[in-house]
């Protein structure tokens, strides 16, 4: 199977990805004639692919074999990028909550507990529900897709994520012509999440963690609700069990551990406008030509093989490198008053 009408960031294969799980696992696709086949949708044909090249079921805690029935590629995944190896993903987190330095997270958010987990969509709605992620695993369509990821602190990753697009999950509640926003919220739960009763370990930030999109970002198929990463469903510091990924913003964006979604006519507050108004905006896409105001953002830090403190710079990219399939949602605002 080929794809059509291939998106621009849709690039060809010419690094090859340092994880050597990545490269059997490009094998064995290749191997089944599903070579670049990547289709939106899981099939019976590839279904099943994930038992193939995930490791074996006692390398990690967290395999899930909900993720092993439907794991494939998806056409909206971006091929080629060398992929940050899983153990500095698992490593190097912003997770406030569990702490505000980079390892703490992997090591405070140890054995927080994700399951059960509820996760309520109400507001402007037709269909308010509150769905158990367990039936959300089971019924949504979950695909893979390597995203580049962009802090705003000016590093970067490139990620194997598995979700499912926000929009798909948006349908189901049939949002009404006054949805004009989406609201997120993370877990609120001072005595299990440290960082949210202590001012030392969380910073002191107005908990619950809270984000937010134009109806229009929300419903963009790039939007991703992630549930794994690295064939694995994702671990606590990652955001556990439910986490958003909007890869042409900034990664404060991608709000960890949702247990609510509000459509609004309203735009809602966001944590980190709250905090820093000045340094941090609502719409907080990826953009080298707006500066931080404290530093600049023309290139970033990425993530890769060795030492994290060694790693290579490079120039970081409109909208991420995602422009062609979502600058016309940002048409006639002036980016540098609305970043
Ligand atoms: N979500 C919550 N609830 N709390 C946080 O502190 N940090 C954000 C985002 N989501 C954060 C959050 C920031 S600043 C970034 S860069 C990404 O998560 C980091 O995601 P990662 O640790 O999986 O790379």
């Amino acid at each position: 199977m080929l794809i059509k009408n291939r998106p621009s960031w849709f690039l060809n294969e010419n690094e090859s990805t340092p994880e050597a799980i990545y490269k059997q696992r490009r094998e064995i696709v290749k191997k089944l004639g599903l070579a670049a086949a990547v289709t939106p949708f899981a099939t019976q044909a590839n279904a099943g692919l994930f038992d193939v090249f995930s490791p074996a079921k006692d390398e990690t805690p967290y395999q899930d074999p909900r993720i092993a029935l439907k794991g494939i590629d998806s056409k909206y995944s971006t091929q080629g990028l060398s992929l940050t190896p899983e153990d500095k993903v698992l490593t190097y987190n912003n997770f406030y909550e569990f702490g505000t330095s980079k390892g703490q997270p992997a090591e405070l958010a140890k054995g927080f507990k994700t399951d059960p987990w509820t996760i309520t969509i109400d507001g402007e709605v037709a269909k308010a529900v509150t769905l158990d992620m367990d039936d959300v695993m089971k019924s949504m369509q979950i695909e893979e897709r390597i995203y580049r990821h962009r802090c705003v602190e000016a590093w970067s990753m490139n990620v194997p994520w598995l979700g499912f697009s926000l929009a798909s999950l948006l349908k189901l509640v049939q949002p009404t012509s006054k949805a004009k926003y989406v609201a997120f919220e993370t877990l609120y739960d001072p005595e299990r999440i440290p960082g949210q009763s202590s001012y030392s370990v969380g910073g002191g930030i107005d908990y619950p963690y809270v984000e937010g999109l134009t109806i229009a970002e929300a419903m963009n198929p790039l939007t991703l609700m992630t549930v794994g990463l690295y064939g694995k469903t994702l671990a606590p510091q990652n955001g556990a069990p439910l986490r958003l990924i909007v890869p042409w913003k900034y990664g404060f964006k991608g709000i960890k551990s949702i247990v609510k979604i509000h459509l609004l006519e309203e735009q809602p507050p966001t944590t980190w406008n709250k905090l820093g108004p000045n340094e941090y905006g609502f719409y907080a896409n990826v953009n080298p030509n707006v500066d931080h105001p404290r530093w600049s953002q023309a290139s970033e830090r990425f993530i890769g093989e060795g030492s994290i403190f060694s790693s290579r710079r490079q120039d970081t990219l409109m909208f991420n490198g995602y422009g062609e399939e979502v600058a016309s949602l940002y048409k006639g605002l002036d980016l540098k008053r609305n970043y």
